[in-house]
C-alpha cells in the first residue's frame, strides 16, 4: 500500500516499462477498474512528478490523483503543482528507524515490519504537529515521531476507558 521496497513480494505491474506512470503503483489495477466502473476513480499510492500525474489523468487511467504523504508536509501540494512545481518531495526515502550503521537491521523481516510502521509514524507526528500550532517538524526523527504518536495513542486509549 505504501510501496516500501522489500516489505513484501512485489507483483510486476501490467503497464509498459516505457510509462512514467510506473512510478504509480496502482495504477494498472485503476486501468482495470475503469474498465469496470463508471464512477470517477481518485487512484492513490507513490505520485509525486508532475508529469506522472498527468499522463494519469491524460491516458484515462485516473480521474483524480490522490496525495498521501507529501501532503502531511506539504500541505499546499496541489497549488505547488498547479503553479508549475514538477515533483514533490519522496520524504519517505530519506527516513529510516535505523541510524546508518544499524541498518543491517532491516534485513530482519519483523524488524522491517516495525521499521516501515515507524517511517509511517513520521507522517502521523506531521499531521500531528500540524494540528497542534500549524507547524511539521522536518527535523524529527523516525524514532521521536513514533514515540509521540505511541504516547498519543496510549493516552487516547486512556482516555476512552
Ligand atoms: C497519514 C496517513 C494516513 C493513512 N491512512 C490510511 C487509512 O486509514 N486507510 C488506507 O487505506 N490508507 C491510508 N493511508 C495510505 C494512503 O491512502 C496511500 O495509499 C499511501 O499513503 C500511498 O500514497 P502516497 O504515496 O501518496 O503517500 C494513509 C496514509 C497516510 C500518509
Amino acid at each position: 500500500m505504501l510501496g516500501i521496497a522489500g516489505a513484501e513480494a512485489e507483483e510486476d505491474q501490467h503497464v509498459a516499462q516505457s510509462t512514467l506512470m510506473r512510478e504509480a503503483y496502482f495504477v494498472d489495477f485503476a486501468v482495470a477498474m475503469q474498465e469496470k466502473v463508471n464512477i470517477p476513480l481518485m487512484v492513490i499510492g507513490g505520485f509525486r512528478r508532475r508529469d506522472v500525474m498527468e499522463q494519469a489523468i491524460n491516458s484515462g487511467g485516473a480521474d483524480l490523483i490522490g496525495l498521501g504523504r507529501p501532503m502531511c508536509v506539504v500541505t499546499d501540494a496541489p497549488a505547488q503543482l498547479l503553479a508549475g512545481l514538477d515533483e514533490l518531495p519522496r520524504f519517505e526515502n530519506q527516513l529510516s528507524l535505523f541510524p546508518t550503521w544499524l541498518a543491517f537491521l532491516g534485513r530482519v523481516q519483523a524488524l522491517r515490519g516495525a521499521a516501515a510502521f515507524a517511517v509511517q509514524f513520521w507522517f502521523y507526528a506531521q499531521l500531528d504537529n500540524l494540528g497542534r500550532d500549524g507547524h511539521i517538524n522536518k527535523n524529527l526523527s523516525v524514532l521521536a515521531a513514533t514515540r509521540q504518536v505511541m504516547l498519543q495513542q496510549k493516552n487516547w486509549l486512556a482516555a476512552r476507558r
